[in-house]
């Protein structure tokens, strides 16, 4: 069986039928309504949608992490394991040592009393029993040269204060890459960050996955970012799939009013003029009646 033919009938992530509800007064909340999407081996997928569309709700549903209250339905199946029929000890296990996430803010999930070698090392040696120190340390160093930060050796003793937020981003992308996960599930992470160093976590992203094979999930209500990353893409409204296929299909050719509206308000960079130019003076339409 040639290796397409097998990526396509066995994703490494299938999700089918996903629903997220919350308890309220009214009776549960489907914050995310009957959901399906998969990833394929070594593929990535981008989950778009606007704040509220309810992309944490469905990857923090994935890993088994849902806030108190939160239920999910339906069925998680990861390397041909149902995860929602997982015990809460095998379901650690296999979020810690296969699947990673990367959040939106570096700050809150780094340590500012710890160095960041340290962080690393905890993280890497909690789920490497057995691992001594100097080995933790050669480890990271060499997770952080990974993620091009110059002078890993000096910096591995370094505070999270000392970095620039891009930096940290790495560094968490550091962290996450010691685990050597087979999914990666990244969500919003270059919101906080500024148009070059996006470009660069972007990149960082892509290298990771070309060299590790490592499958990718990536949440932006930003369609610009999926744009170079991903292979295929989930647009979410309300919690409900609107649109999905391939990126490039996808943007070329937006089924859904929404995606149009979505792919609209995206400002590139080489359009900020106009941007700046329609905020300031009425558009003329051209061919138009007004
Ligand atoms: N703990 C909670 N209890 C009840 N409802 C919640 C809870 N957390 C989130 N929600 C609701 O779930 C819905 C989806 O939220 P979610 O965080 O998935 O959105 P999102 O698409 O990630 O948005 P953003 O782009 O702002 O991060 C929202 O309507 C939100 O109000
Ligand atoms: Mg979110």
């Amino acid at each position: 069986m040639s290796e397409h033919t097998t990526a396509a009938a066995d994703p490494l992530l299938a999700v089918e039928g996903l629903t997220v509800s919350f308890p309220t007064a009214a009776g549960p909340a489907d914050v995310v309504d009957n959901l399906s999407f998969s990833v394929p081996r070594g593929g990535a997928l981008g989950i778009v949608g606007e704040s509220g569309s309810g992309k944490s709700m469905t990857s923090l549903a994935v890993m088994g992490l849902l806030p108190k209250g939160g239920a999910a339905t339906g069925s998680i199946r990861f390397d041909g394991t149902e995860l929602t029929a997982l015990p809460e000890k095998r379901l650690r296990e296999v979020r810690g040592d296969r699947i990673a996430m990367i959040f939106q803010d570096p700050l809150s999930s780094l340590n500012p009393y710890y160095r960041v070698g340290t962080q690393i090392m905890e993280a890497y040696r909690s789920h490497r029993r057995g691992v001594t120190r100097s080995e933790a340390r050669r480890v990271a160093i060499e997770a952080l040269d990974r993620v091009h930060i110059r002078d890993a050796a000096t910096r591995v003793d370094h505070y999270p204060h000392q970095f620039s937020g891009g930096m940290r981003q790495r560094i968490m992308i550091a962290m996450a890459l010691t685990m050597e996960p087979d999914l990666i599930i990244a969500d919003e992470p270059t919101t906080a960050l500024d148009v070059t160093v996006q470009a660069q976590i972007l990149d960082l992203l892509a290298e990771i996955r070309r060299d590790t094979g490592a499958s990718l999930i990536l949440i932006t209500h930003d369609l610009a970012v999926v744009s170079e990353v991903t292979d295929d893409i989930v647009v979410m409204r309300n919690g409900v799939c609107v649109e999905s296929g391939t990126t490039e299909g996808v943007f070329s050719d937006p089924a859904a009013d929404y995606t149009r509206r979505l792919l609209d308000a995206v400002p590139r960079i080489d359009d900020e003029i106009g941007v700046l130019r329609t905020t300031s003076a009425m558009p003329t339409i051209p061919g138009g009646t007004r």
